[in-house]
């Protein structure tokens, strides 16, 4: 499996809310400048693998790394079944033919969309579903919660294309970072890749077990060691966190600090924009 090399994607193939398309660029550069010899001998993982995303790139650049993917939410399964999305958006886009594009919907629309996509006899991918019908960003967890917005006509006009080759030569795993990366640790070749939920934001488009709040980020930080890359935003403390370590716990500093930072500006819609960052540390 590992000697198989996956074709570079520049964005998941369907939509996964947080993916760090935008910080590809950034990500490429850092870690190509950092591992040499098409990462032989490296364990890289991406432990919060969302979209898997970054885990598709590291395999690319680095095909001779064993890459894991830490598939938290289940993604893979979004993407066996895009045939049935795109069955889907046929059905919709019939439904949504005489609503203006992105106007609110009628009481009567969002009741045939109802009725279409609860007798649907397919799969259903929620966050894909949402992007075609809420206001830009928004995500829901369930199907219930999706009836309770207001719903606008954003459908998709094309297909999506297959994910064939997205995670060839990729390990799969799905469990908690808890238990994850204690099996990993201790090697200067284990390069943890770590995009967390932010603490203090709405988590409804993921899968949780439990809220990704401050406890589980002091254990993400405990269970952190140097290669690194982690991503955090204006949303998150993580930079907060880091300075508070450099003056007041030296030992995890030592163990965290004099790392880098990219930054960037990201956009979640037309009205909401952040700075993102990548921090890492070789
Ligand atoms: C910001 S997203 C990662 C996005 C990803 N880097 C990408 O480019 O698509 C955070 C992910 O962490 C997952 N997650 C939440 N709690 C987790 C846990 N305890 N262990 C591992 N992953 C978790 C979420 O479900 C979500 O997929």
């Amino acid at each position: 499996m590992d000697n198989q090399i996956p074709k570079l994607y520049n964005k998941a193939p369907t939509p996964f809310v947080g993916q760090k398309r935008n910080f590809l660029k950034a990500f490429r550069q850092v870690i190509t400048e950092h591992i040499s010899d098409g990462g032989e001998g490296w364990t890289i993982i991406d432990v919060f693998g969302g979209s898997g995303l970054l885990a598709n790139n590291a395999k690319h650049l680095l095909p001779k790394a064993h890459v894991i993917y830490n598939d938290f939410d289940d993604y893979s399964s979004r993407l066996r079944n895009i045939a049935d999305t795109n069955r889907l958006l046929i059905l919709l886009t019939e439904v949504l033919k005489d609503s203006q594009r992105g106007k609110k919907l009628s009481v009567e629309v969002k009741a045939r969309i109802k009725a279409v996509v609860t007798s649907f006899n397919g799969f259903v991918d929620l966050q894909t579903l949402s992007t075609w019908l809420l206001f830009s960003g928004k995500q829901v967890s369930t199907l219930d919660e999706l009836w309770q917005h207001t719903m606008y006509n954003t459908i998709r006009r094309t297909q999506y294309q297959g994910a064939d080759g997205y995670f060839d030569g990729i390990e799969i795993t799905c469990e908690s970072f808890e238990s994850l990366m204690p099996k990993h640790q201790d090697s200067d070749k284990t390069l943890f890749i770590l995009d967390p939920p932010y603490v203090s934001t709405k988590q409804g488009a993921y899968a949780l077990d439990e809220y990704f709040g401050m406890v589980q980020f002091l254990k993400l930080m405990n269970l952190t060691s140097p290669p690194y890359i982690m991503f955090s935003s204006t949303r998150s403390e993580l930079l907060s966190y880091l300075d508070y370590i450099k003056e007041f716990d030296a030992k995890a500093w030592d163990k965290l600090g004099n790392y880098d930072v990219i930054s960037q500006t990201s956009n979640i819609n037309n009205k909401a924009r952040y700075v993102d960052n990548m921090i890492y540390k070789f």
